[in-house]
């Protein structure tokens, strides 16, 4: 049976799954954005954590707790920095929704929720970036059946069209 995915437009600090992906830089000691906004709400403790986590290669991802996030775990994954997509953009990208699924099934998460990572500050078209994430998250879903749910939080209303009509495609 394949997971369920849904997009939806939320404060992800707010959804209460098992785990929610932080669009996270190198340093994991927190930013502007989504980072920005988890970190507030998940308080000092979750930076203090992710001190001790030394930092994160782009493309890559790293497991913390949530603390006052109503969420047991966040996922801090790096996007790739916009470059005109040809300087591995892409793979990079595929690369933070394939080890953030494989990080949240290790830690036993059932519920996902991602943010359109990579679409703020560092620039990714949003539609491109929105076909990598759901190709990838229902390659990586199909490899770790313990996830039974992925959202995917948009922040906006145009956010959440664009995935509604990627995911309307594969019913
Ligand atoms: N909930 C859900 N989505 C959010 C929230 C929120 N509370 N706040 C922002 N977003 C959305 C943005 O609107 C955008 O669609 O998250 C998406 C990712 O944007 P950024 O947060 O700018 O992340 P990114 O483009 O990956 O850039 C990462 O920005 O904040 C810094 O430290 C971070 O250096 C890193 C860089």
């Amino acid at each position: 049976m394949p997971a369920t995915l849904r997009a939806l437009r939320a404060d992800i600090t707010r959804l209460s799954v098992d785990a929610i992906v932080n669009a996270a830089n190198n340093s994991l000691l927190g930013g502007g954005g989504v980072d920005g906004a988890i970190h507030r709400a998940a308080g000092p403790a979750l930076l203090i954590e992710c001190r001790s986590l030394g930092g994160c290669k782009t493309g890559e991802a790293k497991l913390s707790f949530g603390y006052k996030l109503p969420v047991k775990h966040v996922i801090h994954a790096v996007g790739p920095i916009w470059n005109g997509g040809d300087r591995g953009e892409p793979a990079l990208l595929a690369s933070c929704y394939r080890r953030s699924i494989g990080l949240a099934a290790q830690a036993g998460a059932a519920s996902i929720a991602f943010p359109c990572i990579s679409t703020g500050v560092y620039g990714y078209p949003v539609q491109a970036a929105a076909e990598i994430a759901v190709a990838t998250v229902r390659e990586a879903t199909a490899a770790h059946p313990g996830i039974r749910e992925v959202q995917f939080c948009c922040f906006s209303e145009d956010d959440l069209t664009v995935y509604e009509a990627i995911l309307a495609r594969h019913v």
